[in-house]
């Protein structure tokens, strides 16, 4: 399977100075309103929360800025990330971080135990990504969440461009990786993207875009029918549901 730094010629080392030196603008104020709103105001006080394919660990640190005596993990299948992750400070949040190929290894958590899974600029390299998305869906506590954030395919000329005007990288160096890694982050749409989660077994509870390369989906494990009905008839009085 293609890797991050397979497909777009880098090292391990140059992947993480990048994402290292580009957190505060992908995780800025507005990330952070939408996650407050969409995703914050459903979590417990301590929450338990998964970030698959963590990379330096740098999300986890502002959840546990957020939410001290969480219990956090990062999974990640890049020695030098989990290295990097394991040396921050989560302050009195419980973080553990270790390798893991999130693509072909089952997550080592217990069925129905997350409170949120965070998944961001990932899945797309994954060859077949049902069977990781199963896996999310396993964990997460019932009413869980899932908070997706992909490439969405752009036209070449507004990828190329975004690459020149946004992450500023120098004429030689956009061409050279934009065309590189075109096939690989303009791979899904947003309603592919929807139409995953849906056939993964997900409930879309919210989207929003807040750059142009990027969607961010918030998704829940789909109850079952029957277990809505269970659900349903354990809170009746009676454990009859009225009658229509
Ligand atoms: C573009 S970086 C994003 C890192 C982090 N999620 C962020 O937003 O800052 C992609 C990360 O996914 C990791 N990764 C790629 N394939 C993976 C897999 N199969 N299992 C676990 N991690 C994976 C890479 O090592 C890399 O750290």
């Amino acid at each position: 399977m293609p890797t991050h730094q397979s497909l777009s010629g880098s090292s391990d080392e140059d992947l993480l100075r990048r994402m290292v030196e580009t957190h505060p603008e992908r995780y800025g104020p507005d990330f952070w309103a939408f996650f407050s709103a969409r995703v914050g105001a459903s979590l417990p006080p301590r929450p338990v929360m998964i970030d698959l394919g963590c990379g330096p660990g740098l999300l986890l640190r502002d959840l546990a800025e957020r939410y001290s005596g969480s219990t956090l993990y990062g999974y990640d299948v890049t020695p030098a990330m989990v290295a990097y992750g394991r040396q921050l400070s989560y302050g009195t949040a419980n973080a553990t971080l270790a390798l893991l190929d999130v693509a072909t290894q089952p997550l080592p958590h217990d069925t129905g135990t997350v409170h949120l899974t965070t998944m961001s600029s990932v899945l797309h390299v994954f060859d077949e990504p049902l069977g990781a998305l199963a896996e999310i869906r396993r964990v997460l506590a019932p009413g869980g969440l899932f908070l997706l954030q992909d490439w969405i395919r752009q036209p070449l000329e507004t990828y190329l461009a975004y690459r020149r005007d946004v992450l500023k990288e120098p004429p030689a160096e956009c061409v050279r990786r934009g065309f590189r890694l075109f096939p690989a982050h303009n791979k899904y749409t947003t309603e592919d993207w929807q139409w995953l989660l849906a056939a993964a077994g997900f409930t879309l509870l919210d989207q929003t875009q807040l750059r142009a390369s990027h969607r961010i989906f918030v998704a829940t494990p789909t109850v079952p029918p029957d277990q809505a009905r269970n659900a349903f008839m354990a809170v009746t009085s009676a454990g009859v549901p009225p009658k229509r």
